[in-house]
């Protein structure tokens, strides 16, 4: 079954053309459109995070289920994209609050990064997704909780 992560997955690449074509609005000037589709790039982004976070909680995380040989690439892969995403949602944050505060000198320099980082995210995202569920089958998934509680 991967129902959700297949879901949060076009979540996150939604989320990366939301913000492509808001970086794009901006950059012709058009303000109103930049808020509109930034703010919905990132209830994208937050949709994908709320459905990942419950699945590892409620469901668990499932484990490469590929051959021995690609599971030390698998890992180091996943890491790096972990690491972009969350790196990624701390530069949106960071972002959104400039935006809303009205330093818009700032925002326009830290929000480059933010969407650089993001546009990178959704692609290694993809390669997860493709490595853990598409080319091989997902192996077992365990509950954060039940290991976390011995159940
Ligand atoms: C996480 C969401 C957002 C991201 C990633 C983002 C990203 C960006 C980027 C990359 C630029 C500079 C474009 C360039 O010069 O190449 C920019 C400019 C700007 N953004 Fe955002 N933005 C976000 C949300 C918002 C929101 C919610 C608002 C409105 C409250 C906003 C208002 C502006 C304005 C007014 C500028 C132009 C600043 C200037 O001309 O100095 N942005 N944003």
């Amino acid at each position: 079954m991967f129902i959700l992560p297949t879901i949060s997955t076009s979540f996150i690449v939604i989320s990366a053309i939301l913000v492509g074509i808001g970086w794009y609005q901006i950059v012709k000037g058009n303000r109103e459109a930049h808020q509109k589709v930034m703010l919905w790039g990132a209830a994208f982004a937050l949709a994908f995070f709320l459905i990942y976070a419950s699945r590892t909680l409620f469901v668990g995380n499932t484990s490469f289920g590929g051959p021995d040989s690609l599971k030390l690439p698998y890992h180091l892969f996943l890491f790096f994209h972990i690491t972009l995403a969350t790196v990624a949602a701390v530069f949106g944050i960071v972002t959104l609050v400039l935006a809303f505060n009205k330093k818009f000198a700032k925002h326009r320099k830290i929000g480059r990064i933010t969407a650089v980082i993001w546009l990178l995210t959704a692609p290694t995202g993809v390669v997860v997704y493709v490595m853990l569920y598409l080319m091989y089958p997902g192996g077992a998934t365990k509950p954060v909780l039940d290991a976390i509680l011995g159940t």
